[in-house]
């Protein structure tokens, strides 16, 4: 499985301006994306916003994003980022007082907060100490008499660690528990399908695999798994939004696709750009991003332990995201140096992240493992 690389990186300029290892972060903007972008600002500029269109224009992009997670249109909402679709889904669950979450300890705040602000309806979250491996068998050992749901990552953010979703959607569903999946980290290098993760709700936003600027997520809600009801209501929400604008009492009821959890306008530029985004990737294919990212990643650990530098989190491919790894390098002794070398990556709890994307080369983890390589030395023989 291999795919035109050097082609692809034509698309993004930013990485050759630098040694972009921080696609975990943000991507940098593609020229697929850009176009689009360009062209709603054009249409807008020039015509003062041929709205309909691009309310069509987003429907098909709606329908792109459900094939690309194997999902139907009704099941996808769009929403502001991550954040916003952990907090629909968490307030959207019949949970009650007394019912308990089970989380991951350390797993992302965006979505962890999402279910503790549930404590003010009565509702606990416990976090279970992450290991290196979680799958069904996990969560099994720490299920309780209250628990109702568990929610988590597919791939951490913070060691790249690639969780067995499907195992523990199939505990879920075997001991009747809500599942929240929010896979920011993953979606656009591992693929998604939210039917073998079978989840209740599968929550992510788009600046990272992909491929947009920061402002705009999605909401995967499986409708046959439970009515969950929005907190938050709009005429957009409303199965007949009314013609007239005008509210009334008895036109409450809310649609039955996902559409119930969108309120108000669209970040339509955002929308008509992932258009373009996930174009492209259908055109490369996950799967082979995914391959491209792990043989990187093995080139990259390969080279951490010849230079005797620890790798924070799993090494196992079953088990590691392939386009997240932490360098066990003090992250303020080392970043000025990366920023000196123009190498582009992130601090970490435990190092450095280096983080790749379809764009990334050989030539970007050997341009990393010299820097590394080149101070050790320097600091060796000072
Ligand atoms: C696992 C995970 N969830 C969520 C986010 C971001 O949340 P939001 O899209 O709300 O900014 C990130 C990274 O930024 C992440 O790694």
């Amino acid at each position: 499985m291999s795919y035109d690389v050097a082609a692809v990186r034509r698309l993004f300029p930013a990485v050759e301006r630098m040694t972009y290892l921080d696609a975990g972060f943000q991507s940098p903007l593609s020229v697929p994306v850009k176009e689009r972008l360009e062209a709603f600002i054009a249409s807008s500029f020039d015509t003062a916003g041929p709205k309909s269109e691009w309310l069509s224009g987003m429907e098909a992009v709606r329908g792109q994003l459900a094939a690309f997670v194997n999902a139907a249109p009704e099941e996808i909402a769009f929403t502001k980022n991550t954040s916003e679709a952990m907090n629909i889904a968490a307030n959207a669950l019949p949970l009650e007082a007394g019912d308990e979450v089970l989380m991951l300890e350390g797993d992302h705040p965006n979505n962890a907060y999402a279910f503790l602000n549930l404590a003010r309806k009565g509702v606990e979250t416990r976090f279970l100490p992450m290991p290196e491996v979680v799958d069904g068998a996990f969560f099994e050992r720490h299920l309780g008499e209250r628990t109702r749901a568990i929610s988590m990552s597919l791939v951490t953010f913070h060691a790249g660690h690639l969780f067995d979703v499907e195992s523990v959607g199939r505990l879920c569903r075997e001991r009747g528990l809500f599942f929240v999946v929010d896979v920011m980290q993953g979606i656009g290098v591992v693929p998604v399908d939210v039917k073998k993760i079978g989840a209740t709700f599968v929550g992510s936003g788009t600046h990272k695999g992909l491929l947009l600027p920061q402002g705009l997520g999605f909401l995967y809600w499986n409708r046959k798994a439970v009515d969950a009801q929005p907190s938050y209501m709009a005429a957009i929400t409303l199965e007949n939004p009314p013609a007239d604008l005008i509210a009334r009492h008895d036109n409450m009821t809310v649609a039955s696709t996902a559409r119930r959890f969108e309120i108000g306008n669209f970040n339509l530029p955002a929308v008509l750009g992932l258009g373009g985004a996930l174009e492209l990737l259908d055109a490369i294919g996950v799967a082979e991003i995914q391959e491209h990212c792990h043989a990187l990643g093995d080139r990259l650990i390969a080279g951490l332990d010849r230079l005797g530098v620890g790798l924070v989190g799993p090494r196992a491919r079953a088990h590691r995201a392939p386009h997240i790894y932490v360098a066990a390098l003090p992250a303020a002794e080392w970043l000025p140096y990366f920023a000196e070398q123009n190498i582009r990556l992130s601090p970490e709890r435990d190092g450095v992240r280096i983080s790749l994307g379809l764009f990334s080369t050989e030539a970007d983890i050997d341009r990393f493992l010299d820097a590394v390589e080149a101070r050790l030395r320097a600091s060796a023989a000072a």
